[in-house]
C-alpha cells in the first residue's frame, strides 16, 4: 500500500464499512448448508483490497461529499468480484492454489463448493441491490443499478472478457484486441462500481456522470495492467496469489506486448487521461484521485 496517508484513512474507514455491510448480508456459518456459507464467508471476507467498493464510496464522496446510502451498491460490486475470483481460481480457468494469502476456495473446500460459491455470491449481489434500505432511492434507480450491474457482469462485461482470456491462451493478440478484452474482463466491474456510486446519489448532471465514467474506463484498464506488471515483478508472497502465472499460461499479456516498461508508461498514460477526466471537480473529488494513484503505483 502506497503511503498517502489521506487514502489511508479513507481506505480504512471504506472497508470497516464495507466489511461491516457484507458480514450483515452474508447467511451465518451455521446456516444450512453450513459448507456453502462457510466458503462464502472465506472467500468475501478473507481479504482483498476493495478497490471496487472503494471507487463506489470514493463516487458519492465527489457527487454529494458523503459515504453514507451506498453500502449496499459497495456490497454488490465486491460480492460480483469475489464470485470472480473463485471461479477465475478454479482448475477449469487459471487453476491457482492461492489467493490472498490463502488456499483457493476449491483448495480449501471442493471444486463443487467453489463453483456453488460463484452462483451463490453473484445471485446475492443482486438481492442486495433489491434489498437494501439504506439506499434511499427510487424503485427505477434501484432498476438502473441492477441492470448495470447485471450488464457489466455478464457475457458483454466481465464473463465475455473472461471468456476471451481463456479462449487467447497460446495466441498472439495485438494490442487492440488485448484492450478490448481487459476493457471487458476487469473494466466492467470498475466501470459499474462509479456508475452504481453515481447512481444512489441520484444526482443525474449528465454531464459530469461522463466524466466519471471516463475516469473510470482509464483506470479500469488501468489496473489490469498494473495486475500483468506484478504478476511478472511482484512476489507471491506480497502479492498473495502465485506470480508468474500469466507466462506459464501463455497470456499475450501487456508486458508481453509492449515491455515492462512499456506497460508501464501505458499506465501512467492512463492515469494522466482519467485524472484529466476529473479536472474542473473540487477537492470532494480527491478520492478518486488518490484511488487512480494507488491503482497505478500498487504493490500488491
Ligand atoms: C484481482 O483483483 C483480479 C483482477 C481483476 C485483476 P484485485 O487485485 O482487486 O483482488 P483483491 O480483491 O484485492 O484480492
Ligand atoms: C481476473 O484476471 C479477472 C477477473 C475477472 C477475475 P486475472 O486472472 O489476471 O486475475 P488474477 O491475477 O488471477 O487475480
Ligand atoms: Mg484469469
Ligand atoms: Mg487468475
Ligand atoms: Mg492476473
Amino acid at each position: 500500500m502506497q503511503a498517502n496517508p489521506e487514502l489511508q484513512t479513507f481506505l480504512k474507514e471504506c472497508q470497516d464499512q464495507v466489511k461491516r455491510a457484507l458480514d450483515h448480508w452474508l447467511p451465518a456459518a451455521t446456516i444450512i448448508p453450513e459448507q456453502l456459507h462457510a466458503a462464502m464467508r472465506y472467500s468475501v471476507l478473507g481479504g482483498g483490497k476493495h478497490v471496487r467498493p472503494l471507487l463506489v464510496y470514493a463516487t458519492g464522496m465527489a457527487l454529494v461529499g458523503n459515504t453514507q446510502q451506498l453500502d449496499g451498491a459497495a456490497c454488490a460490486t465486491e460480492l460480483i468480484h469475489a464470485y470472480s475470483l473463485v471461479h477465475d481460481d478454479l482448475p477449469a480457468m487459471d487453476d491457482d492454489d492461492l489467493r490472498r494469502g490463502q488456499p483457493t476456495c476449491h483448495k480449501q473446500y471442493n471444486e463443487a463448493t467453489a463453483i456453488l460459491v460463484g452462483d451463490a455470491l453473484q445471485t446475492l449481489a443482486f438481492r442486495v441491490l433489491c434489498k437494501d434500505k439504506s439506499m434511499p432511492i427510487s424503485a427505477e434507480t434501484r432498476l438502473e443499478m441492477i441492470q448495470t450491474l447485471a450488464t457489466a457482469s455478464g457475457s458483454r462485461g466481465m464473463a465475455g472478457g473472461q471468456a476471451l482470456d481463456l479462449a487467447a491462451e497460446g495466441q498472439e493478440l495485438n494490442l487492440a484486441e488485448r484492450e478490448h478484452l481487459y476493457i471487458h474482463k476487469t473494466g466492467a466491474l470498475i466501470r459499474a462500481s462509479v456508475a452504481l456510486g453515481a447512481l444512489a446519489t441520484e444526482q443525474s448532471d449528465d454531464a459530469l456522470t461522463q466524466k466519471l465514467d471516463h475516469y473510470a474506463k482509464c483506470i479500469g484498464l488501468a489496473f489490469q495492467v498494473r495486475d500483468d506488471i506484478l504478476d511478472i515483478e511482484g512476489n507471491t508472497e506480497t502479492l498473495g496469489k502465485t506470480q508468474g502465472k500469466d507466462q506459464a499460461q501463455l497470456k499475450s499479456t501487456y508486458p508481453a506486448l509492449l515491455g515492462l516498461q512499456g506497460a508501464r508508461d501505458t499506465a501512467e498514460q492512463l492515469l494522466t487521461e482519467a485524472l484529466d477526466s476529473l479536472s474542473g471537480m473540487d477537492a470532494k473529488a480527491d478520492p478518486l484521485r488518490w484511488i487512480a494513484n494507488y491503482i497505478v503505483g500498487r504493490s500488491y
